[in-house]
């Protein structure tokens, strides 16, 4: 299939990338490369622009007559979405809104896009949410992902566009080859940190929080290794492409783990100690989020292979290692 790929040098991109290149799959890239890496296109042309430059999206869309797209172009970093709000809104609900309105305009009928679990903020009975749970981000990252989903939703009731929406839990690990991993040049995600402490590029690292209505205190998180996420999009555009439907569907492996626990997790893997900090709540963070995870394995036919969390730190260790 001819392919639009926004993203696509960035850390989910890479490894969809990647599989849908193994698949011979005609790719264009579009990546500003503002947080991916050049390294990370293994497969497809790459144009370098924003999205922003929506006279050059329409141009690059209407010359190359793509069949999908898959929309990973973003920004996804919790926190700083609480202090600039209105990059998220730009980044994320304004750049989406002119990917789907020239998606829909020049014919290209199939669309994945990267949603979250942070659309469910602190909603979910237990912090398990099923696809039908309340929809109430906490953050405006959270909210301009939601915008988008509803923009989708809208649009394909009324026109030829299908889409998959995939609210990815917490996205983890790196390419079992270790071909492509996450690269985020200042990380802020748990595995990614106790990452760098493990290859004794940090010093040690704080846990945000132990006063959580959790086992432990701290947040518990549905950890997703990247290249069942990968494959996640393969199945969903495959979905797409025979049967003409649109689906919302939760991206994780159904049970969850604790900071503390992911903590230890890496310390034991790895066999390295450092320091950790217990210290105050971090902004825009929900105490619980764990998919309920059926619906996507019935919809698209989605099997994990990865659900360990041992093989999950172990690849993002790894993965860090060879970085250094
Ligand atoms: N955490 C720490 N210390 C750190 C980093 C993280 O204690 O140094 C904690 C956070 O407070 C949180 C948990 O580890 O409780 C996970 O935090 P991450 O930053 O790794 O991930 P988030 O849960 O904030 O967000 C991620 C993605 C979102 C997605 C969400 C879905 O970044 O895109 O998972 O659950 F929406």
């Amino acid at each position: 299939m001819k392919i639009l790929l926004t993203g696509g040098a960035g850390y989910i991109g890479s490894h969809v990338l990647n599989l849908l290149g193994q698949d011979g799959h005609d790719i264009v890239v579009v990546d500003n490369l503002s947080t991916g890496r050049k390294e990370a296109l293994l497969y497809g042309r790459h144009e370098e622009f924003n999205l922003e430059e929506t006279e050059r999206l329409e141009e690059l869309i209407k010359k190359e007559k793509f069949q999908a797209c898959l929309h990973f172009a973003g920004s996804i970093i919790v926190p700083e979405s609480v202090e600039k709000p209105i990059k998220y809104y730009q980044n994320n609900t304004q750049n989406s809104l002119e990917l789907i309105r020239l998606c829909e305009k020049h014919g290209v009928h199939n669309f994945i896009f990267s949603s979250t679990a942070a659309l469910y903020g602190d909603s979910a009975t237990n912090g398990i949410c099923t696809e039908e749970s309340p929809l109430i981000p906490i953050n405006p990252y959270g909210r301009s992902k939601l915008m988008t989903e509803m923009m989708l939703e809208d649009t394909s009731k009324v026109t030829n566009l299908n889409y998959v929406a995939l609210r990815y839990f917490n996205v983890a690990g790196a390419n079992v080859d270790l071909k492509v991993g996450q690269c985020s040049p200042n990380a802020t995600h748990l595995i990614k940190i106790a990452s760098e402490c493990a290859t004794g590029k940090r010093p040690g690292m704080e846990i945000f929080g132990e006063d959580y209505d959790t086992k432990d205190g701290t947040c518990v998180r549905d950890y997703i290794h990247v290249d069942d996420l990968a494959q996640a999009h393969v199945d969903a555009l495959k979905f797409l492409v025979t049967k003409k439907e649109s689906a919302v569907l939760n991206c994780g492996y159904g049970h969850g783990y604790s900071v503390k626990e992911v903590v230890e997790t890496v310390k034991r893997v790895t066999g390295k100690d450092f320091e950790v900090k217990i210290t105050g709540r971090r902004a825009g963070d929900a105490g619980t989020l764990i998919s309920k995870a059926g619906k996507i394995r019935e919809v698209i036919g989605w099997t994990p292979k990865y659900d360990d969390l041992d093989l999950i730190v172990r690849t993002a260790f790894e993965w860090e290692a060879k970085l250094s």
